[in-house]
C-alpha cells in the first residue's frame, strides 16, 4: 500500500521504516530540511539499534523515501499517518499544534478518499479536531473527498522500537467506519499473521488506551520507588522484597525495579497530559498527581544519599567532591536523555560546588548539546576513564557494561570508596567485601551504612 508518514522522530522513522520492510511504499515528510537530508544520505538522526540498517536497505530499495513536499506525499497516500510531537504545554497538557498543522496540510492537499491515522499520543477528541481541521480546509475549497480519521496509537519502547514495531503485541485501531479498519487491517496483515492481534475499538477509546497503558507503567514504577523508600526507613532490602512479588502473575515481573525514576519522552508527559484531561473533565487524578510527585521526588532521591554520607564527614561534605557518573542516557540502549535523571543529578552537584566525570556508552554527543561547555563536568571516553581522580561513583543507567566491574579496580580508582548505584545494579555484599563503600535505591542498609 503506499503510506505518507508525517514526522521523522521515533515513531515516524521507525514505525514509516517497518512499514517499508513489509513491502509498503512509504514517504516521510518532516519540515526540517537538514533531517531530511541527512535521511537521504542515510544518516539516522537517533540512536536504536536495528534501525540504521533498517532504513538504508528500504531507503536503496525505493520503498522509503524522505521528503519536506507534503503535497506530493499526500497525493501518494492511501493511509496518511500523523507522527508528530506532541510535547507538553506550560500547563502539562500536549500542545497540539504540530498535529493540527498536519490536519490543515492534509486538507488543504487532499484530492482523493484516504484514511489519516493519528500515531502521536494525543488527548483524547483530538481524533475529532483533526476531522474539524480537514473538514474546514475542504469545505474552504469546495474540495468533496471521502477520508477517515483513524486512532492508532504507538506502544514501542526506545531501545527496541524496531523489534516492537515489526513484532507487535497489540494493534490497537479506533475507528468509527469499518471501511477505516479493513484499510488498517491490510496494511498492518503482514506484522498480524500468527494470531490476531488486532484490538478494534471507537476512536476514544483507542486514544484513552494509550494513555492508561502508559500510566499503568509509570504507576507500577511509582509504587515500587515508594516501597523502596519504606524498606530503606525500616531496614528491609527492595530487591528481595521484589523477588518475592514479582513471581505472583497478578503482579508480574516486569516494571517493578524502583531506581532513579523514570524518565524519557513518554512517561513524565503523558501522566500529566493525562491528569491534565482528568481535570478538565471535572475529575480529579489523585493516583496520577501521586505516582507524578513520587517521581519527581525519587529524582532528587540518589543525591540525597549522596549528601546524607557526605555531610556525615569533617571536610565540607560534597563541595570539592568529584564524582564519576556511568550513564546518562533515561535508559539503556537510547541516547535519549529527555527527563533522564541524570539531569537532575547532575544538576543537584553542580549546585552543591561539585564536579562530575561522566560517561555513557551512546548519550555523550546529547551530554554535550545538553549541558555545553563547563568547567565542572569532563565528558570522558570511557567508564575507567570516568573514574580518574574521581573520590566516588554513582551509577545512574543500568546499561550492561556496568553491570560487572572490576570492584578492585574501583576501589583502588576512587578517593572515596563509595559507590552510589541507583539502579541496584551490584550485591552490597560483594561490593562491601571488595572494600567498598554502598549505597543503593531502597536497601535498608544504605540508610544505616
Ligand atoms: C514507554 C512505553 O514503555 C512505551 O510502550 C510507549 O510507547 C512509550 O513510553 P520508553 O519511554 O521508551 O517507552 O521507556 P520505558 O522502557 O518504558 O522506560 C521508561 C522509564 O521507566 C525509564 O526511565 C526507565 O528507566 C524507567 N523504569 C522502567 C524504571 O525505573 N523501573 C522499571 O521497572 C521500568
Amino acid at each position: 500500500m503506499r503510506v505518507a508518514m508525517f514526522g521523522t522522530g521515533y515513531v515516524g522513522l521507525v514505525t514509516g521504516a517497518c512499514l517499508a520492510e513489509v513491502g509498503h511504499d512509504v514517504v516521510c515528510v518532516d519540515i526540517d530540511q537538514a533531517k531530511i537530508d541527512g535521511l537521504n544520505r542515510g544518516v539516522i538522526p537517533i540512536y536504536e539499534p536495528g534501525l540504521a540498517p533498517l532504513v538504508q536497505a528500504n531507503h536503496a530499495a525505493g520503498r522509503l523515501a524522505f521528503t519536506t513536499e507534503a503535497a506530493g506525499a499526500i497525493a501518494h497516500a492511501q493511509v496518511i499517518f500523523i507522527a508528530v510531537g506532541t510535547p507538553p504545554d506550560e500547563d502539562g497538557s500536549a500542545d497540539l499544534q504540530y498535529v493540527l498543522a498536519v490536519a490543515r496540510t492534509i486538507g488543504r492537499h487532499l484530492d482523493h478518499p484516504a484514511v489519516v491515522v493519528n500515531k502521536s499520543t494525543v488527548p483524547v477528541g483530538t481524533a475529532d479536531k483533526v476531522r474539524a481541521v480537514i473538514a474546514e480546509e475542504f469545505s474552504a475549497r469546495g474540495a468533496r473527498v471521502a477520508f477517515d480519521v483513524v486512532s492508532n496509537p504507538e506502544f514501542l519502547k526506545e531501545g527496541d522500537a524496531v523489534a516492537d514495531c515489526l513484532r507487535p503485541d497489540r494493534i490497537i485501531i479506533g475507528a468509527d467506519d469499518a471501511r477505516a479498519v479493513t484499510v488498517l487491517r491490510r496494511l498492518y496483515a503482514p506484522f498480524n499473521r500468527k494470531r490476531d492481534r488486532v484490538v478494534e475499538m471507537d476512536v476514544r477509546s483507542a486514544e484513552l488506551t494509550k494513555y492508561a497503558a502508559n500510566a499503568m507503567l509509570a504507576t507500577k514504577i511509582s509504587f515500587m520507588n515508594e516501597i523502596a523508600n519504606i524498606a530503606e526507613r525500616v531496614g528491609a532490602d527492595i530487591e528481595q522484597v521484589r523477588q518475592g512479588i514479582g513471581s505472583d502473575p497478578r503482579i508480574g515481573w516486569h516494571f517493578i525495579y524502583p531506581g532513579a525514576g523514570y524518565g524519557g519522552s513518554c512517561f513524565p508527559k503523558d501522566v500529566q497530559a493525562l491528569a491534565r484531561t482528568a481535570a478538565q473533565h471535572g475529575h480529579t487524578p489523585r493516583l496520577l498527581e501521586a505516582v507524578e510527585a513520587v517521581n519527581e521526588a525519587q529524582k532528587g532521591h540518589l543525591f540525597t544519599l549522596i549528601q546524607r554520607h557526605y555531610d556525615r564527614g569533617e571536610d565540607e561534605g560534597v563541595r570539592g567532591k568529584t564524582f564519576a557518573v556511568w550513564g546518562l542516557a533515561f535508559k539503556p540502549n537510547t541516547d535519549d536523555m529527555r527527563a533522564a535523571p541524570s539531569r537532575r543529578l547532575l544538576a543537584q552537584l553542580w549546585e552543591a560546588g561539585a564536579r562530575v566525570r561522566a560517561y555513557d556508552p551512546e548519550a555523550m554527543g546529547e551530554a554535550r548539546r545538553v549541558f555545553g561547555e563547563r568547567k565542572d563536568l569532563m565528558l570522558c571516553e570511557s567508564a575507567f576513564e570516568a573514574l580518574e581522580g574521581a573520590d566516588a561513583l554513582i551509577v545512574v543507567t543500568e546499561w550492561k557494561q556496568f553491570r560487572s566491574p572490576d570492584f578492585v579496580r574501583l576501589r583502588e580508582a576512587l578517593g572515596d570508596a563509595v559507590v552510589f548505584d541507583g539502579r541496584n545494579l551490584y550485591d552490597p555484599q560483594e561490593i562491601e567485601a571488595a572494600g567498598l563503600a554502598y549505597y543503593g535505591i531502597g536497601r535498608g542498609r544504605s540508610l544505616h551504612a
